[in-house]
């Protein structure tokens, strides 16, 4: 069972600045076995410490404290490997909420990446097919979901603009280049009132395809949005959003199968 220790981060007060400072940034370390004693630059934990119970306070023989608790999905998932171009968590969420989709359903998804849609969709659905042209991307998202104990996922080989296998599947998620294409197929394979979501990272391509769309009675385009993520800091009366770029991930377009 792998463990993760997490060294607190230290701060201290420096008078001639008149402000704390960080002395060490917070650090999370992840032990995938913990039957040895395992190396740290803080020093080393021995495999008795490794046996302890989640939240239980471990120390280094340099005399350095961790806090050690088991990963969960998301630290495993925060971990796997990853091909460029994977769709952010707080996308997922959207796409999760205004769906609905939930334990009885189906979704049939493409192209598969890494797999960090697919793979975040199957822990809240009953299966997720998922389709990539690329055997290397293939065999990349198949480990990943190996190695995340996830078993309700397919990935195949195809591509999705020439056909889709699966019929009366509740939701449809397209991460791809020309996803306007892969309209016939989305109609083909999704139930009457089933979602098609695409993600697309950029405007022309959001556009061409909300243009296909509208073009065909059978759907309804519903909702072209961008999630922005803005993040805090908060440190005493400190608080303000973080000094960073707003990252762009991309656009997503929720369309309906009507007829
Ligand atoms: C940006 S990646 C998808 C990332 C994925 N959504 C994730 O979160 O990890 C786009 C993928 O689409 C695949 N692809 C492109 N055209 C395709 C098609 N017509 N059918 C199936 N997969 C396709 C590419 O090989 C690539 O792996």
């Amino acid at each position: 069972m792998p463990r993760i220790l997490i060294k607190p981060q230290t701060t201290r007060f420096v008078e001639h600045l008149n402000k704390e400072i960080v002395v060490s940034a917070e650090d999370l370390i992840y032990v995938t076995d913990e039957s040895k004693d395992f190396g740290t630059r803080h020093g080393i934990i021995k495999k008795e410490e490794l046996a302890k119970a989640d939240g239980s306070v471990v120390v280094s023989n340099k005399g350095v404290e961790f806090v050690m608790i088991t990963p969960s999905f998301i630290d495993q998932y925060e971990r796997m490997k990853r091909l460029p171009q994977t769709i952010p968590l707080k996308d997922i969420g959207w796409i999760l909420a205004k769906t609905g989709v939930g334990s009885e359903s189906i979704i049939v998804d493409a192209g598969t990446g890494s797999g960090a849609l697919a793979l975040t969709l199957s822990r809240h659905v009953k299966k997720v097919v998922s389709y990539d042209i690329e055997d290397e991307h293939i065999a990349v998202a198949k480990e990943n979901a190996k190695n995340l104990g996830i078993g309700n996922i397919e990935i195949k080989k195809g591509d999705v603009t020439t056909g889709i296998s699966e019929h009366g599947v509740d939701l449809v998620t397209y991460d791809l280049p020309n996803p306007w294409e892969g309209l016939d197929s989305a109609h083909k394979t999704l139930r009457v009132g089933g979602f098609l979501v695409s993600y697309s990272p950029t405007i022309p391509q959001t556009m061409d395809f909300v243009n296909a769309v509208l073009k065909r009675p059978e759907f309804l385009a519903l909702d072209v949005v961008e999630i922005i993520e803005r993040p805090w800091e908060i440190a005493g009366r400190k608080v303000r959003p973080v000094s960073k770029e707003i990252v762009h991930s991309g656009f997503l377009t929720l369309v309906r199968k009507i007829r």
